[in-house]
C-alpha cells in the first residue's frame, strides 16, 4: 500500500492506494472556510492548518481503510510546486513517518499528480495509462498542455499571465462572490444566458507572434471593466449577475479551446489518441461538456477526471508516485515552491 500526502495549498489530504491504483481511502480536510474571510488563501494560515490536521488525518485514513501501519510500504508526498510553508509541513511529516516505518519516500510534483488523475477510478483499479496522451491541466495555479509518454512529460504551452482558475477566482472576488470563485461562477452562470454582444469579453489572439500560450489577463481586465459598467455584483440584479457569469465562463472556455486547437493542429507526426483533462477547473460542467464535443469532432478519446479527483487530493499524488516508482532517501527530499 502507498500512502499519499498532499499539502501544497489549502487542502490537507491523505490517501491510501493499492499497487494497482485502487483508492482505498482519500480524505480531504478543506481549509476553505478559514481563508474565506480574506477572499483568498493566506499562506501562514494554510501552514498552521496543515500542521494541525495532517497527523489526525493520517490516523483516520488508516482506521477507515482498516490498514495496519505494517502494510504501508512507501510514502508519496507533494514536494512542489506550491506554498513553501504548506509544502514543508507535508514533506517533514512524510519524512518523520518514513523514518519511523523504515519505508522510502517518493517526492511528487503536484502537476504530475493532476496529469495522471483522469485515470483514477471511483472504484477498483486505475485505468491502464495509454502509451501516450495529451494532458490539459487547468487549475488555480496552472494552465498548461503536456504531451505525456509514460513518465516523459513534455510541456507544449503554458499561461503567460494568470491561470484559468485564478481568473475565475479574481473576477468572482471583484463581484463579491465567495472564495473559491470557480464553482460560484458556474452556479450563478447556470441561471443566466451567455451574451457576447452585451458583454464583449476580449479573446486574446497571438497570430502575429504565433504563440501557443494561454493568456487570461485580458479576459480578467475585460471582465472587471464590464462588471463595473453593468454594475454586476452579488448585491445587484441577480439576472445581470447570472448573465455576466454565463458569458464570462464562455469567454474563459473559448480561450481554452482556441489554444488547445492551435496546439493540436501544430502537433507533428502521429497525434495522441487520448486527451485527458485535469485540475480544479476540470470540475466545471461547461468545460467538461465542451471537451467531450471537442474530442468527438476530432475522433479523440476524452478522459474526464472524476470530480473528486479534480481539486487537490492525495489520491492523485499517491497514483503519480506509483508511476514514478523511484523512491528517494527520506533525507534527500526537499520542498520547493517552484519546480
Ligand atoms: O487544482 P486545484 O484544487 O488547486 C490548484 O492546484 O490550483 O484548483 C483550484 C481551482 C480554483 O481556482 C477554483 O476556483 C477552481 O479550481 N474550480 C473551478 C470549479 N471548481 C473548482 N473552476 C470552475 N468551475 C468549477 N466548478
Ligand atoms: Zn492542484
Amino acid at each position: 500500500m502507498i500512502l499519499g500526502i498532499e499539502t501544497s495549498c489549502d487542502e490537507t489530504s491523505v490517501a491510501l492506494l493499492e499497487r494497482d491504483g485502487s483508492v482505498r481511502v482519500n480524505l480531504i480536510a478543506s481549509q476553505i472556510a478559514r481563508h474565506q474571510p480574506f477572499g483568498g488563501v493566506v499562506p501562514e494560515i494554510a501552514s498552521r492548518e496543515h500542521l494541525q490536521h495532517l497527523f489526525p488525518l493520517v490516523e483516520r485514513a488508516l482506521g477507515e481503510a482498516n490498514v495496519p501501519w505494517s502494510d504501508v510500504d512507501s510514502i508519496a508526498v507533494t514536494s512542489g510546486p506550491g506554498l513553501i510553508g504548506a509544502l514543508l509541513v507535508g514533506v517533514a511529516g512524510a519524512q518523520g513517518l518514513a523514518y519511523g516505518l523504515g519505508v522510502p519516500i517518493v517526492p511528487v510534483n503536484h502537476l504530475e499528480g493532476h496529469i495522471y488523475s483522469p485515470y483514477l477510478q471511483r472504484e477498483g483499479a486505475a485505468m491502464r495509462l495509454p502509451e501516450r496522451f495529451l494532458s490539459l491541466v487547468i487549475s488555480g495555479g496552472h494552465s498548461a498542455i503536456y504531451d505525456v509518454r509514460g513518465s516523459d512529460i513534455q510541456q507544449l504551452n503554458r499561461t503567460r499571465d494568470d491561470a484559468i482558475g485564478e481568473t475565475f477566482d479574481k473576477v468572482a472576488k471583484f463581484i463579491g462572490l465567495p472564495y473559491p470563485g470557480g464553482p460560484e461562477v458556474e452556479k450563478h452562470g447556470r441561471e443566466g444566458k451567455a451574451d457576447r454582444k452585451r458583454f464583449p469579453f476580449p479573446v486574446p489572439q497571438f497570430s502575429k507572434e504565433d504563440s501557443l500560450d494561454f493568456s487570461y489577463s485580458g479576459v480578467k481586465a475585460g471582465a472587471i471593466r464590464l462588471a463595473r459598467e453593468h454594475k454586476v455584483s452579488v448585491e445587484g440584479d441577480p439576472q445581470v449577475l447570472a448573465d455576466f457569469c454565463a458569458t464570462f465562463q464562455e469567454a474563459l472556455a473559448a480561450q481554452l479551446f482556441d489554444r488547445l486547437d492551435s496546439v493540436w493542429t501544430r502537433l507533428e507526426g502521429t497525434k495522441p489518441a487520448e486527451v485527458a483533462l485535469a485540475g480544479g477547473v476540470a470540475a466545471n460542467g461547461l468545460i467538461r461538456e465542451r471537451m467531450q464535443t471537442w474530442g468527438e469532432a476530432r475522433g479523440v478519446l476524452v478522459r474526464l477526471p472524476e470530480k473528486r479527483y479534480c481539486t487537490d487530493n492525495a489520491a492523485m499524488i499517491a497514483f503519480a508516485g506509483l508511476q514514478k516508482g523511484n523512491a528517494s532517501d527520506p533525507r534527500r527530499v526537499i520542498a520547493r515552491s517552484r519546480v
